[in-house]
């Protein structure tokens, strides 16, 4: 195979280098394309566009594989904890039990929020979402926590990674108890991550919270597999804001916008609700897929499809898993289920969704999930954050530390009005006399 792709343009030939990754991934280089030709190349919602090398997670679309530096994530959903597939992702490698000891005790020192910060919620109108709350929270962590120039930028870096890992989960608590006027309980030294984000959010002074390790055991397994999922849209967002060397926690507060979106994070909120119209209509989700396939509706199956995943997506099942067994466990049933199964199997054996390669994607379950652990629905895409949180922060640490990193920066394709004068104003004539 040759390494070397061949363009001709205007006559003139050029050679473009390729490039290979690890699983045999092949890239084009067009990085001096536009210095030596002066064409650039055209590829709206950058869909065959690798914008950076990256080292920390393995996606194979065709084969539905996902792999966190290089361990597959069935093996991580079944033997790893939310903070040690966090230190993977963030530092490389799985942490000896000392790491990971300190790593946590970094966690549990951070975990605290400065009271200030409880004057910002008090001042938001009550039904904000609270994703905008959470990512304006995060950009303001800043001011709260500035850098102190007498540290070395390894030590800074350290400091603020263990703050957004901590800080991002009492915040995201304490936005859910002062939106319903109640009194917010603090991060515990005795409870692990996943444990003092339950107990944060549903304790009460009336009615203390009894915790359920195959609950906290769930939560865990919905952040492992959050955690990352290499150059989607809200990681692109955290990569790109970064890139203009501004400070981590804006551009995780990027991140955050980003994945508040109904087509990327938002879909576990849009996934319930979409399930409980399907309800409300008598419960058949034909009419759904009947609208879903009709290109003059815009309406879509939430959950479903996949920029990457051309087949089942690797997380499904194991979310899927985890909502049997905590059903099972809480002796609950959810009405929702039963209808996002027969949708799932309708829409799966439609021609249109076979045709389109459109299979259920992990917010199709995860919703189901919050949902038996009582997390309200506006809270869900909130959730989501808290997970995809080492993702953002290792690809965001990746970049930094990439020598070939650039200011991002796309070009584009002019198509407006070509040179022309300036009209005096009492010249002008309004479009509707034209
Ligand atoms: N329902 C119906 N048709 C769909 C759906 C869907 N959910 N998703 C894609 N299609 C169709 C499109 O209409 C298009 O059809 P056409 O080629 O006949 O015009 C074709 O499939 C390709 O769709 P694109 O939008 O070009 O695919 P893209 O890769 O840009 O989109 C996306 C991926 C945004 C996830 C899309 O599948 C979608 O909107 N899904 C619903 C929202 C969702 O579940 N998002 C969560 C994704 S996972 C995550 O971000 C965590």
């Amino acid at each position: 195979m040759s390494d070397k792709a061949t363009l001709i343009l205007d006559g003139k030939t050029y050679e473009l280098p390729i490039i290979e990754g690890t699983e045999g991934e092949k890239a084009i280089d067009i990085s001096k394309l536009f210095k030596e030709t002066g064409y650039i190349t055209f590829d709206p919602g950058y869909v065959n566009t690798g914008s950076c090398t990256s080292a920390i997670t393995y996606m194979d679309g065709k084969n539905g594989i996902l792999r966190y530096r290089g361990i597959p994530i069935e093996q991580l959903a079944e033997h790893s904890t939310f903070v040690e597939t966090s230190y993977l992702l963030i530092h490389g490698e799985l942490p000896t039990p000392d790491e990971l000891s300190h790593f946590s005790s970094l966690l549990n020192d951070h975990s605290l929020v400065h009271e200030d910060m409880k004057a910002f919620f008090s001042n938001y109108p009550r039904g904000a979402h609270p994703m905008g709350i959470l990512s304006s929270m995060v950009n303001a962590l800043r001011a709260f926590y500035p850098e102190v120039p007498e540290r070395s930028h390894e030590e800074e870096i350290d400091l603020t990674v263990a703050r957004l890992l901590s800080k991002l989960r009492t915040l995201a608590a304490m936005s859910y108890k002062i939106s319903r006027g109640h009194l917010v309980i603090y991060p515990s030294h005795e409870l692990g991550y996943c444990a003092n984000f339950l107990n944060m959010m549903f304790d009460s002074p009336v009615k203390p919270y009894v915790i359920d390790y195959d609950v906290v055991r769930a939560l865990e397994v919905f952040w492992i597999i959050s955690a990352d999922h290499e150059q989607n849209c809200s990681t692109s967002a955290v990569r790109h804001v970064g890139s203009a060397r501004v400070n981590l926690y804006a551009s995780i507060s990027a991140g955050i916008s980003a994945l508040w979106g109904p087509l990327h994070g938002g879909a576990n909120q849009e996934v319930v609700e979409m399930l409980e119209r399907i309800k409300n209509s008598g419960g058949d989700p034909r009419p759904f897929i009947e609208r879903a396939k009709d290109k003059e509706d815009p309406f879509r199956l939430m959950g479903f499809g996949h920029r990457v995943y051309k087949t089942y997506d690797p997380r499904v099942p194991i979310i899927k898993k985890m909502v049997d067994r905590i059903l099972e466990k809480l002796e609950r049933t959810d009405p929702l289920l039963e209808i996002a199964q027969n949708l799932e199997e309708a829409a799966v054996n439609d021609p249109y969704f076979i045709e389109h390669d459109l299979y259920p994607n992990v917010d199709f379950y995860s919703g189901i999930l919050l949902r038996a652990m009582d997390i309200p629905v506006n809270m869900f895409p909130v959730m989501f954050a808290i997970g995809r949180l080492p993702g953002w922060i290792s690809q965001w640490k990746e970049s930094m530390d990439d020598p070939n990193q650039k200011l991002c920066r796309p070009r584009q394709v002019y198509t407006g009005p070509t040179n022309r004068d300036y009209i005096p104003r009492d010249k002008r004539i309004s479009r509707s006399k034209r």
